[in-house]
């Protein structure tokens, strides 16, 4: 079984990560295959809006931390490079269906959806600095726009857990529902999208992001970072403290 699985509803392209027993983690693969879909879905008119959620009791964990000590080993460009930008690009609209935990990049790239719904379990971790990381996917640019300096501050540089309510009152999550109403409400919503003249959502959507053209900017300024960040004694610390399932030692860097 694949470890994204894509399948098309009517007009909806439903792309569910399915690694469960890695709680969604993101491997290279993984974020290809989720790049493939994006493009699909612009260029096939009979795709009208994409849903995203994941299998299991986690919507992500984030990129692999397996993969990042890979990365870290080379001078290769990260697999979220080209995610990233089919993500912030995506035409069509993107609505996301969180189902559990959304960690590092399972929340950074939901500032990019344009409607999120959260299961009530829904959990949004961002714990960049813990790893030895700074935040990507412009995150750093678009959570202080999202949610004030203040607020953004305690998620990204505490890494500070939110809950599904928190993120619904703190203005990056539409709804939170049951459980087991979640994928019944997300596919609703996208239905409500896909019955819509598909040129005028597209536009709209297109407006919506039009003050977001620093965007691909701050994706690249954080990848740079992120890249240097990834080779860090403190990232490799905090990777080998994860694998050997302990808290990380930082007190040695300064
Ligand atoms: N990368 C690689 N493997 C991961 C992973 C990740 N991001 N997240 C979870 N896994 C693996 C675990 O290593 C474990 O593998 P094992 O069964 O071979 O030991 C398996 O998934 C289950 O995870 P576990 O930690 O036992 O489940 P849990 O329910 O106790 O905790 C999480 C779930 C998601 C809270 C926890 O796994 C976690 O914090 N993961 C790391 C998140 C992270 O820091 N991501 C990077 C963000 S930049």
């Amino acid at each position: 079984m694949s470890d994204v699985l894509v399948t098309q509803a009517g007009p909806v392209l439903e792309i569910l990560f399915n690694r469960p027993e890695k709680k969604n983690a993101l491997t290279g693969a993984m974020y290809a295959a989720v790049v493939d879909a994006f493009h699909r879905a612009d260029e096939d008119a009979s795709v009208r809006v994409v849903l995203l959620s994941g299998v299991g009791d986690t919507f992500t964990s984030g990129n692999d931390i397996k993969d990042f000590q890979t990365r870290a080993a080379t001078d290769e460009p990260t697999h979220a490079s080209p995610f990233l930008t089919a993500l912030s690009s995506l035409a069509k609209p993107l609505v996301a269906a969180v189902n559990g935990a959304a960690i590092g990049v399972g929340t950074t790239m939901l500032a990019h959806a344009d409607i999120v719904i959260a299961a009530r379990s829904a959990r949004f971790v961002m714990p960049f600095t813990s790893l030895g990381l700074v935040p990507e996917a412009a995150s750093s640019l678009l959570f202080p726009r999202l949610v004030g300096h203040q607020r953004a501050s305690a998620l990204l540089l505490l890494g500070d857990p939110l809950d599904a309510e928190a993120a619904r009152d703190w203005g990056f999550v539409n709804q939170v529902v049951a459980d087991a109403d979640l994928m019944t409400t997300a596919r609703s919503v996208a239905a409500r999208l896909a019955a819509l003249p598909a040129a005028s959502v597209r536009q709209t959507k297109d407006l919506i992001k039009n003050g977001r053209q620093d965007v691909p900017g701050r994706i690249a300024e954080e990848l740079e970072l992120f890249r240097d960040r990834l080779r860090s004694p403190e990232a490799a610390e905090a990777f080998r403290a994860f694998a050997e399932k302990r808290k990380p030692d930082f007190s040695r860097f300064s």
